[in-house]
């Protein structure tokens, strides 16, 4: 029965979509806003290609407020947002581009000059992801930025020289115009949320005491943030989860904070945030997100979400355990904190309770002696789950010997997990290439990966020694190093 601490109260989906108020009530919580645009609003200029965040046919604009409350357009995939997910927020279609004088927009207009669409079919979705470069200020700053922008929009006819091209002449131009002045007041409203249709129901809280209420009231609510996990569930396995709970809309589990000693990470920060905040703190942790999906999924996809999946090729889980980190896990009966190692306790299984969230991930921050580095490989370098990734930290005291070794691993088990007996191998020992070969040995005693089709044990065993010898490698050079524009391996090569 429904009780006064069923929070919160708003039970109608409000936002605003090419320029006009929409409100709806009675719609499936889990339809996808691609689906709502093309059968209900009959806006078809955002097309389906894959369903699960691969092609960027989908792609759309939302204005979400950056790092320093600016509200900026960001590219992501229609057809894993569920429509709750727009709540209080500004959404622009392809449809909306073209002015009413009939003037085409700057990304449109690049896209035709450079000759960069044939079909047209993945065209609408370059054009929305070269609408946001339109108007971002930190595209041009390094080349790969570019190539990074685009990753999420396959297009296999005109080839993508063109449509680089044409990405070249409108990146970073940022115009004056209705959109960048319509941007102050796309700010998002609050999303408090809670819907009720066709026997499914979807709650935002906004605050955390809500959160509680809420949960007391639906115990068997599956939580969700960008989705771009959950909603495959709903694209692919057509699943309609009887109950969900968002976290997007408390704003205390989207900070970034710093201590002297530590960094705190809220668990709804996305990874396009995290990318940009961790560049010049935790640069290994940066490196490892540049390959993180693409950019629409690093604009939805969470830090928590990513570790909550539990998956054991999850990206975030080695890099994080290899900083040492610990996961803050907030429940109404209060905080406790547990190892980020101890926290996967099996095969997708966290250390989460029922009605505890997870709330943030503390990291401490390493030493001036610190070398650290994280690896991904995967079978294609852009949009790729990893066969194998590793995030390394080692610290190196007097006379050349290692007093700290934290090695962690993706993709060797069942979770994500530190390589102990390795790191035992290394401690106490001079850093030097034979401590490095006598160390892999050991990697066989910490894992005994599986084949799929991914790669077989024999290729993750040794994939994983070498990204040991390389780190040794990379490290006597620079002790962080960052990834170059045009790199060519997963380990760079440096002259000596
Ligand atoms: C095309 C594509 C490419 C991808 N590429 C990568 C990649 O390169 N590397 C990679 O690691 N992943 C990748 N992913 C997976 C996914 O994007 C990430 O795991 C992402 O970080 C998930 O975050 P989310 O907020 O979208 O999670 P959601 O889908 O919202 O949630 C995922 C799960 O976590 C739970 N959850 C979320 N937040 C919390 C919380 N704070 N407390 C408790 N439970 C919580 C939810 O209940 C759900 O079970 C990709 C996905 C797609 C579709
Ligand atoms: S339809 Fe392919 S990414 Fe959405
Ligand atoms: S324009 Fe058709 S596949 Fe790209």
């Amino acid at each position: 029965m429904e009780t006064a601490r069923s929070n919160p109260k708003v039970n109608r989906l409000r936002f605003t979509l090419n320029g006009r108020q929409v409100e709806e009530a009675r719609l499936s919580p889990t339809t996808t806003l691609l689906r709502y645009l093309r059968d209900k609003l009959q806006l078809t200029g955002t097309k389906e290609g894959c369903a699960e965040g691969d092609c960027g046919a989908c792609t759309v604009a939302i204005a979400e407020s950056g790092p320093d409350g600016r509200p900026q357009w960001r590219a992501v995939n229609a057809c894993l947002i569920l429509l709750p997910m727009v709540q209080g927020k500004t959404v622009v279609t392809v449809e909306a581009l073209r002015g009413e004088d009939g003037a085409y927009h700057p990304a449109q207009e690049a896209m035709a000059r450079a000759l960069g669409s044939q079909c047209g079919y993945c065209t609408p979705g370059i054009v929305m992801s070269l609408f946001e470069a339109t108007y971002r200020e930190d595209l041009k700053d390094r080349p790969w930025k570019l190539d990074d922008q685009l990753c999420g929009n396959l297009c296999r006819c005109t080839g993508y020289r063109p449509i680089r091209e044409a990405a070249d002449r409108v990146a970073g131009s940022c115009p004056a115009d209705r959109f960048a002045q319509g941007l102050a007041q796309a700010a998002p409203q609050s999303m408090e949320l809670r819907l009720e249709a066709e026997g499914q129901k979807f709650f935002t809280p906004v605050r955390i005491g809500a959160l509680w209420d809420v949960l007391d009231f639906v115990p068997e609510a599956r939580f969700v943030v960008g989705g771009t996990d959950l909603s495959l569930e709903v694209t692919k396995k057509f699943a309609r989860p009887p109950v969900l709970v968002s976290l997007e809309g408390i704003a205390e589990l989207r900070e970034l904070k710093e201590t002297e000693g530590a960094f705190r990470i809220g668990a709804t920060v996305t990874i396009s945030e995290l990318e940009a905040w961790a560049e010049s703190r935790l640069p290994s942790l940066a490196r490892m997100v540049r390959y993180f999906g693409a950019r629409q999924i690093k604009h939805r996809g969470t830090v928590g979400g990513n570790l909550c999946n539990a998956s054991p090729i999850g990206d975030l889980a080695p890099a994080l355990m290899s900083l040492g980190a610990t996961a803050v896990l907030v429940s109404r009966a209060g905080e406790r904190k547990v190892p980020l190692d101890a926290f996967f306790v099996g095969y997708r299984k966290t250390a989460l309770q029922p009605k505890e969230i997870l709330a943030a991930i503390e990291v401490p921050r390493p030493g001036p002696e610190a070398r650290a580095v994280c690896y991904k490989v995967s079978k294609r370098r852009e949009l790729d789950i990893s066969t194998v990734s590793a995030g390394f930290l080692v610290e190196v005291g007097a006379d050349e010997l290692v007093i700290r070794a934290q090695l962690a691993f993706g993709g060797m088990a069942a979770t994500p997990k530190r390589a102990l007996k390795t790191e035992a191998a290394l401690l106490g020992q001079k850093w030097a290439a034979a401590t490095v070969e006598a160390a892999a040995l050991k990697l066989a005693e910490d894992f005994t990966p599986l084949s799929d089709h991914r790669g077989s044990a024999a290729y993750r065993a040794r994939v994983a020694a070498n990204l040991l010898r390389g780190f040794f490698e990379e490290t006597r050079v620079h002790a962080q190093p960052t990834l170059t524009s045009r790199h060519t391996g997963t380990v760079q090569t440096y002259e000596l």
